[in-house]
């Protein structure tokens, strides 16, 4: 027998070899138990441990590694190092998730999807957290929470509650453009790779003469979009929980590697003054009339992790995680998450979770002079100086990554969200853009969503339906069987 297919022997966590894996240590046959028996102690205490807590969003997930490759220059918008050459290649890490499931919910069902990539650039880690939508539900963060908790379980019967999602969304005008998504057909995709990704918020792209671009961020597939219906949906989770999981794994394990064109729009920095929307109101898309695409390169997923609990339950996203040549907007959502999510992960997996395999920098190196902190598992920077300014050589700023200074004026204050902000206009863009049997559907899949719910709440939303397009009021209220004025 050779070396590599020895025998191993088990051990202990501590590497003593287990005389016994079948018979615990009793008192004779029948028991009982004796306490000295430490290995059953320590496989029951680790075995009571095994779950962490899951995302408090975005619980159910799927992911691979794979490679960004860049097909076009852009280097005129910004120095980050993952664009300077066509033809350039990069690690990645994605993961797909739906957002209100448990870790263990079902995949095929109605829901955004998220779409996070993390890019392991030669200057950190770039992550792009975005969704499968290019808006979002609500454009002010301190409504974030309130609105998860319509989505997830009510309190008291522990189930979903339709009248909750409609109470908030009646009264949140603002979500009108993403609820018209959420019950359109690309509301339920059959799996992760037959649906666009979007970075969603604006962000900025610096340039080697620093100057600032404002960006957006799009995946497009190329195995096309396609999507389930409510009915069909209902079969396959009968049948299968793990749709997309399923359907993203084997995939990629017999070498149909999915594919997404990466593309960007781009807003010259003193453009923002002039559209007639908020360009960092993140229930806004940019027309692409206005902001042609740009293509910019391939994502392309082709290596199923080893382990899903090492690798993708324990990967963290951050859009914070920015590298040299690009970097944030005003959008205030944006804003807010780029405190949340390091903030949920240090809670999650512990204040040490970027030295993870998985989250660390592959490309280059990580240089701190953060130490200690629980489940600190590398060297912890074994001897060297662990302040600064010293004398030792430790590591030292570069001001050669300082941004150009960003205009920011006002006074601080609570400026209501809704002053200057429209609400129909684009969700109505949207409606008349949908062929006429993919308007039917969206009505009758907001009809069927909104069984159970008081008569109050439903004629408060059809007149914001009504308000995006006539066409589209006068759909719902047919699908619920009612008139528009709801009598
Ligand atoms: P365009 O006609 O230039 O673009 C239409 C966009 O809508 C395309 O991105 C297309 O994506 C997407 N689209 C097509 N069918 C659907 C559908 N059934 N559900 C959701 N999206 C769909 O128009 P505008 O740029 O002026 O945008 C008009 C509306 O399109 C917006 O109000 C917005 O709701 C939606 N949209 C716009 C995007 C943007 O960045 N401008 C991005 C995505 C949606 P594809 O080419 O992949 O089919
Ligand atoms: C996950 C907060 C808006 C996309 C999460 C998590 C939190 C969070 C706390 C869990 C992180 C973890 O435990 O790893 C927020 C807040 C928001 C917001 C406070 C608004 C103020 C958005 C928006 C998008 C988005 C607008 C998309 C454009 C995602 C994705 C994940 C996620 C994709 C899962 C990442 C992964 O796969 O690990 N969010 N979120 N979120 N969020 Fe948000």
């Amino acid at each position: 027998m050779s070396n590599e297919h020895e025998q191993q022997i088990l051990t202990t966590d501590a590497g003593i070899p287990v005389s016994d894996n079948q018979n615990s240590l009793t008192a004779g046959a029948r028991g009982p138990l004796l306490m000295q028996d430490f290995y059953l102690i320590e496989k029951m205490a680790h075995f009571n441990r095994e779950r962490i807590p899951e995302r408090v969003v975005h619980a159910k997930g799927s992911g691979a590694y794979g490679t960004f490759t860049v097909t076009q220059d852009i280097t005129k918008y910004t120095k980050a190092k993952l664009f300077s050459q066509v033809g350039k290649q990069t690690e990645v890490i994605a993961r797909f998730s739906t957002v209100a499931g448990e870790r263990g919910a079902a995949d095929a069902e109605r829901d955004v999807r998220g779409f996070a990539v993390k890019f392991y650039t030669e200057e950190g880690n770039w992550d792009m957290v975005g969704n499968n939508t290019p808006v979002f539900f609500v454009r002010d963060p301190l409504k974030f929470s309130d609105f998860i908790h319509t989505q997830k379980r009510d309190p008291k019967t522990n189930l979903r509650n339709p009248t909750s999602m409609w109470d908030f969304w009646s009264l949140s005008p603002e979500s009108l453009h993403q609820v018209t998504i959420l019950f359109s057909d690309r509301g339920l995709p059959i799996g992760h790779r037959h649906m666009n990704g979007y970075g969603s918020h604006t962000y900025s792209f610096i340039n080697a003469a620093n100057e600032r671009f404002w960006v957006k961020f799009h995946f497009k597939t190329l195995q096309g979009i396609e999507n389930f219906t409510n009915e069909e949906a209902s079969q396959v989770v009968g049948e299968d929980r793990e749709s997309a999981q399923r359907d993203l794994f084997y995939a990629i394990a017999r070498g149909d590697y999915p594919q997404w064109r990466f593309l960007v729009q781009i807003m010259p920095e003193a453009d923002a003054d002039k559209t007639p929307y908020n360009p960092f109101d993140l229930t806004k898309v940019w027309p692409h009339r206005d902001y042609p695409l740009i293509e910019v390169g391939i994502l392309e997923l082709n290596r199923n992790p080893e382990n899903y609990f090492a690798e993708l339950e324990q990967s963290a996203f951050a859009p914070s995680n920015v590298v040299p040549g690009i970097s944030f907007s005003p959008d205030k959502m944006l804003q807010a998450r780029i405190l949340s999510y390091t903030d949920a992960h240090r809670y999650r997996l512990g204040v040490n979770y970027e030295s993870l395999p998985v989250n660390c920098p592959h490309a280059t190196k990580a240089h701190t002079y953060h130490r200690d902190g629980l489940m600190r598992h590398d060297d912890n920077g074994k001897g060297a100086v662990n302040y600064e300014p010293n004398s030792f050589g430790g590591p030292v700023a570069d001001p050669i990554h300082k941004e150009p200074a960003w205009k920011i004026s006002g006074d601080g204050d609570r400026y209501d969200h809704r002053d200057g902000n429209e609400d129909y206009s684009q969700a109505g863009d949207l409606f008349r853009l949908l062929p006429k049997d993919g308007q039917q559907r969206l009505c009758r899949n907001i009809a069927m969503a909104m069984q159970g719910v008081p008569q109050s709440i439903i004629e408060r939303q059809l007149a914001h339906f009504t308000k995006a397009d006539p066409a589209y009021g006068e759909g719902v209220a047919k699908a619920l069987g009612i008139s528009v004025t709801g009598e």
